[in-house]
């Protein structure tokens, strides 16, 4: 048997040390906190076993959020599987953006096209209990662990699969919110990193990484009560496509977002009333 002291300080050779404290609390089933506290408690050999395993495949790239299995988004634990996006902090943002729009309008209507984790729309249903939120995606897969996370989180969410707004039934919504797959076909990030494991479903169109958002944006304003509000995820140099489509489509009172880095990254517009 080895001690957990011993355990973290032969994985920082692979991996880095937060990353090995996370992989061991998974496996044991405690606070990260609680190893600090515990640090020459010896490790049964199946526990040491699980946390070696689970260094190999971190070594190897794949996401420490696949690993354990959830990721935090607006201060909740989301399930995740290679079926979906990890949900990222900067698409915090459309949920700040959701609030400041229809959060004076406690029983809006909401959208949410390409659930994927359903990060977004539980994330606005329990925010806004009397809003009504529906949320689709075209992956059955993403899908179910949407419906898995909202009956976790106790979110009230209409889930329909739906290639955008293809399957839903005519209604009008006060917002919609998108974080759309982005990402140009042939973008070397597609390779690096977690994006490697990631459905790339969820990440490329397959072609400039504007057809969602164009196809979306062209959609929107039928969808949309007068007045209502369209913001968008995008990549770091797609602000002016996405502002220009905005127009091209009748928005008004255009907005452009940046995220905690600067970069921007959603653009939003208002159906005139
Ligand atoms: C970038 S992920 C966003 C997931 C989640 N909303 C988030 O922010 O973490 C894009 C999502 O769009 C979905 N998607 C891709 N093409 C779609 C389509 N044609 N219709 C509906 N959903 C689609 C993917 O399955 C994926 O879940």
């Amino acid at each position: 048997m080895t001690a957990i002291a011993a355990l973290l300080s032969q994985a920082r050779a692979q991996i880095p040390a937060s990353e090995a404290r996370l992989l061991l609390s998974h496996v044991l089933g405690q606070p990260t906190a609680w190893l600090e506290a515990h640090r020459e408690e010896e490790l049964e050999p199946a526990a040491a076993a699980r946390f070696g395993a689970l260094i190999e495949r971190r070594a190897a790239g794949e996401p420490i959020a696949y690993l354990v299995g959830e990721r935090e988004f607006y201060g909740r634990s989301f399930l995740v599987t290679p079926d979906v996006l990890i949900p990222r902090p900067e698409t915090e943002l459309l949920v700040e953006l959701a609030l400041a729009k229809v959060g004076a309008h406690p029983t809006a209507s909401i959208l949410d096209l390409g659930t994927g984790s359903g990060c977004l729309a539980i994330t606005l249903a329990l925010e806004l209990p009397a809003a009504h939120v529906t949320a689709v995606d075209a992956s059955p897969a993403a899908l179910e662990v949407a419906r898995k996370n909202a009956r976790q989180l106790g979110a009230a969410v209409d889930f329909i699969e739906s290639d955008w707004f293809a399957a839903l039934p005519p209604q009008r919504f006060d917002l919609i919110v998108a974080n759309p797959p982005y990402v140009a076909a042939g973008d070397p990030h597609l390779t690096q990193g977690d994006l490697r494991f990631e459905p790339k479903v969820a990440l490329t169109d397959g072609a400039d990484g504007l057809t969602s958002i164009r196809r979306i944006i062209k959609a929107a304003p039928a969808w949309l009560a007068a007045g209502g509000w369209l913001f968008l995820e995008h990549g770091w140099d797609q602000a002016a496509a996405v502002e220009e489509c905005l127009a091209a489509a009748g928005f008004c009172a255009l907005e452009r977002h940046r995220d905690l880095a600067g970069i921007e990254r959603v653009g939003g517009g208002r159906i005139p009333d």
